[in-house]
């Protein structure tokens, strides 16, 4: 049997909504799993991290495979996977909870489906420590969650943006910002003001997808609990949000902790993605440009 499996990237924190909020994006890592039973695990990647990331058990997505696999206490015979990546790796997309996804969906279906979507997702959640990347990259679209009591509780919220796409230009400057990292410079404690100042706006930011007011977006599209600290660390992140700004885009945020930031546009507008592009370059940082929409579209299993 042959399993194909599609994850959306994903951009969470959408601004104020550190934690909560995550969209999927129009940009999808693609990959096959065949069972075999000659006892190995081979991984051959096409795409982004081809050449980089562990071809072997080392590799994050046998890693989540392996675990659905213990989990339903089954023991693995041998698979190979082909991946076709194109969610760039470490750059704020939420490439880590595509493979972790992709991984577990993989594997359970090659079990014949022992868990329930709403269990893979409550294992991924735990397994990523944040549930903004991998709740949209399960449901797509725009997502919040809380956890209550034990548990994560994950919503896809009405957008706009889910039905007609709003616009979205990625810019990834070449510069290493682990999410570990970029967590662990957050303070622990944070001030009443601040906090206010993020629910106010994250709720708004929620109803600006909603109705697709991409004015209403750019006036509730900061925040005062993780941006402030990471973007003096990324070179040249001030400006090209100062660029984006010039430029015209509604609203910009960092996608997820970084490094890429986000820009929300009407329609393509490769000035926005060019003057962001400029400012780090004047930071001596060179970068990627990525033109995308947004995806309804949640991750998908196919049996093929
Ligand atoms: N909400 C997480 C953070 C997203 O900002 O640390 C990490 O991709």
């Amino acid at each position: 049997m042959k399993v194909l499996v599609k994850v959306p990237a994903t951009t969470a924190n959408l601004g104020p909504g550190f934690d909560a909020l995550g969209l999927a994006l129009n940009l999808w890592n693609e990959t096959e799993f065949v069972a075999t039973n000659d006892r190995k695990i081979e991984v051959a990647i096409e795409g982004e991290g081809a050449g980089i990331l562990p071809c072997d058990a080392n590799n994050s997505i046998v890693d989540s495979a392996l675990q659905i696999f213990d989990r339903a206490g089954k023991s693995c015979n041998g698979l190979r996977i082909r991946c076709l990546n194109r969610v760039p790796l470490g750059s704020g997309l939420g490439s880590s909870s595509a493979a972790l996804l992709t991984g577990m969906l993989g594997a359970n279906v090659l079990l014949g489906n022992p868990f329930t979507d709403e269990e893979i997702l409550k294992l991924a959640i735990e397994t990523e420590g944040h549930p903004d990347n991998v709740a949209p990259a399960m449901l797509g679209g725009l997502v919040a969650s809380i956890v209550y009591e034990d548990r994560v509780i994950s919503l896809k919220l009405p957008a706009r943006a889910n039905r007609s796409p709003i616009h979205v230009t990625i810019v990834l400057p070449d510069f290493d910002f682990p999410t570990k990292q970029a967590r662990a410079i957050l303070p622990k404690q944070v001030d009443r003001k601040d906090a206010i100042y993020n629910i106010s706006r994250a709720v708004l930011v929620t109803e600006a997808l909603r109705t697709g007011d991409l004015e209403l977006l750019g006036k509730a599209m900061s925040d005062a609990l993780h941006q402030p600290y990471r973007i003096p660390l990324i070179p040249g992140a001030q400006a090209a949000i100062d660029a984006a700004h010039h430029a015209g885009t509604a609203a910009v945020a960092l996608s997820g902790a970084g490094p890429s930031l986000i820009a929300f546009s009407s329609k393509e507008d490769p000035a926005v993605g060019l003057a962001m592009k400029r400012a780090f370059e004047q930071a001596g940082l060179q970068s990627r440009t990525f033109e995308l929409g947004t995806s309804y579209e949640g991750a998908e299993v196919t049996i093929i």
